[in-house]
């Protein structure tokens, strides 16, 4: 998946967001020294300027992501011998490469697993890859209009042919009427302790969201497969249908023209015990 530095130029929404949520949690991570793994790094910039700073100057995280050309980029802009590099691991693999096993005091995952459409696979991974007392925090979008668009898109047969399986019924927690419990439920299958687990109504305002529509563009990169007036009728009518179910306001302070996004972000911080 992936051009990495059109995501890395669009990813304004995702960065706004992490931060509050390592502030939230950085009583938890500051201690933490060993080895970490961030798992859908994308180009690695969050990695290195948010995750890194907020564990224990000794630890050392690795970057993990689905994407060839995230990793490709990640390694070349922004690899520090010592505390951090980027691998290629598909995180729902069901070979988990025996050099990750029982290895990591923590793993971090933002904006990924929604992607997944076998999570449960993806849990037992990270399940796997800890050391024992080993924690997690991740951050799932739970539901967004884009899913809805998403699916509707998934289902037209002339863009499915070049959607890959791998990204077909995804967003496991989308249409789910209690996504916290389901989740819960879940990493506690797969044995996890679970340490805080919220769903929490998210907001984000943007002039006619571009960024971040670009943002989710630069990943679909099965775009590339289609024919050109093919792909740009799929970038349209996902702009347009996401853009539909949005709300135009005049903001008060600037009197700037924005468009309202509001979703459900999941949070968790577990343990494997
Ligand atoms: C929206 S980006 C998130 C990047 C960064 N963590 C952030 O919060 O902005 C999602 C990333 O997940 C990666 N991804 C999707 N499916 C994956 C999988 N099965 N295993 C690992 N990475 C995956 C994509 O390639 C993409 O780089």
């Amino acid at each position: 998946m992936g051009s990495p530095r059109d995501y890395s130029t669009s990813n304004k929404v995702q960065k706004c967001k992490i931060l509050p949520i390592i502030e939230e949690f950085s009583e938890n991570l500051k201690g933490i020294c060993g080895k970490c793994m961030d798992v859908g790094c994308g180009p690695g910039d969050i990695t290195k300027d948010f995750l890194l700073p907020s564990l224990d100057s000794n630890a050392q995280i690795i970057g993990t992501d689905i994407s060839e050309s995230m990793i490709k980029y990640a390694n070349k802009t922004l690899s520090d011998e010592k505390r951090l590099h980027f691998e290629v691991l598909d995180i729902q693999t069901k070979n988990l490469p025996k050099k990750y096993i029982s290895e990591f005091d923590h793993i971090f995952s933002f904006h990924t697993l929604q992607w997944c459409n076998d999570i449960r696979q993806a849990f037992r991974n990270m399940y796997q890859m800890l050391r024992p007392n080993g924690t997690i925090l991740l951050y799932i979008i739970a539901s967004h209009d884009l899913c809805e668009v998403y699916k509707i898109l998934e289902q037209n047969i002339r863009f499915a042919q070049y959607i890959p399986d791998t990204m077909k019924n995804i967003f496991p927690f989308h249409g789910s009427n209690n996504a916290r419990k389901d989740l819960k439920e879940l990493l506690q299958s797969v044995g996890f302790t679970i340490h805080h687990c919220s769903l929490r109504d998210a907001s984000y305002s943007e002039e006619k969201l571009r960024q971040f529509l670009n943002s989710i563009i630069s990943l679909l990169t099965f775009l590339e497969d289609m024919p050109q007036n093919l792909m740009e009728e799929f970038k349209n009518t996902l702009t347009c249908e996401f853009l539909k179910k949005k709300i135009d306001y005049k903001s008060i302070y600037n009197n700037q023209e924005l468009t309202l996004d509001l979703y459900e972000v999941l949070v968790v911080y577990a343990q494997k015990i």
